[in-house]
């Protein structure tokens, strides 16, 4: 048994998916969430710098005494995931490898589409997971503005429909009968992904997923918090504009996320990657 909480961190309000399903299907455990919102977005930088904020970010999370890291970002899982599991001594719970489960389980035809951000799709890392599936064909599209409207609070806009039609047109073109949401950020644009895919395709998108791996892994290393723990959930930002993230918070998750604190990440000394 193990009461100190679950450390969870994404570049913006994407992740609050991941850690709203892991509190619903974990209600008795602490949550410590940070939101990298100084360095966000990341899906269109270099995946070295994604590299370096993520560790900084983890190192934060670890240093104030967290039982678990879930990378609830799949840019940063792209990038830190190998890095993360020998750097720190805690489980570390990313978010592809849940979707790719899922998504292999689900497709009836084996035609599978992938989108996120470009550092995601760029990485090659859904594509390289799934391709090893037998009789598995993958379709990927990487869709920028996505995050910007998710980031922005817009999710029923006309305009965001026509973007999704343009962006998703070579991925019903096609005819994919599964496609796997590879950013934290798109279960909020679930709606409008889904009318322009139509109903006969399924999403799968990581958050659910994710949290099964987390419960998984808590009973199995015996880390679920005990009988008498009183749950508390932490809400920090890197970015200086705490009340923005606190909105956008609330109105993406319809429920009170308060008092998000803003904290600084230190900087870390890192070996540059080839
Ligand atoms: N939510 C992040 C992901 O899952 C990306 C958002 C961003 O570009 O910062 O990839």
């Amino acid at each position: 048994m193990d009461d100190a909480p679950i450390g969870i961190f994404d570049s913006g309000v994407g992740g609050l998916t991941v850690a709203r399903a892991i509190g619903d299907q974990l209600p008795r455990e602490s949550l410590h969430y940070i939101g990298d919102t100084l360095h966000s977005p990341y899906g269109p930088k270099p995946i070295a710098d994604v590299r370096r904020y993520s560790l900084e970010v983890l190192d934060t999370l670890v240093e104030q005494g967290v039982k678990m890291l879930v990378i609830a970002c799949n840019t940063a899982s792209a990038a830190v995931l190998r890095d993360a599991r020998e750097r720190y001594d805690v489980p570390v719970i990313e978010v592809i490898g849940p979707a790719v489960r899922t998504a292999i389980a689900t497709s009836r035809s084996g035609r599978i589409g992938v989108i996120g951000t470009e550092g995601t799709i760029g990485s090659g890392a859904y594509q390289d997971m799934l391709g090893i599936a037998p009789g598995v064909q993958v379709f990927t599209a990487a869709c920028p503005r996505f995050v910007e409207f998710v980031e922005a609070g817009v999710t029923d806009s006309p305009e965001l429909l026509a973007v999704a039609e343009e962006y998703l047109r070579p991925l019903r073109e096609a005819r994919v009968d599964t496609l796997v949401l590879g950013c934290t950020h798109y279960p909020f644009l679930e709606g409008a992904i889904s009318y322009v895919m139509g109903p006969e395709v399924t999403l799968v998108s990581s958050d659910s997923e994710t949290a099964k791996d987390v419960y998984r892994e808590l009973v199995g290393r015996d880390l679920l918090a005990g009988p008498t723990a009183r749950p508390h959930h932490v809400y920090e930002a890197t970015g200086a504009d705490t009340d923005t993230f606190t909105a956008l918070a609330n109105r993406l998750l319809g429920r009170e996320v308060r008092d998000v604190r803003l904290v600084r990440t230190g900087a870390i000394d890192l070996p540059t990657i080839r």
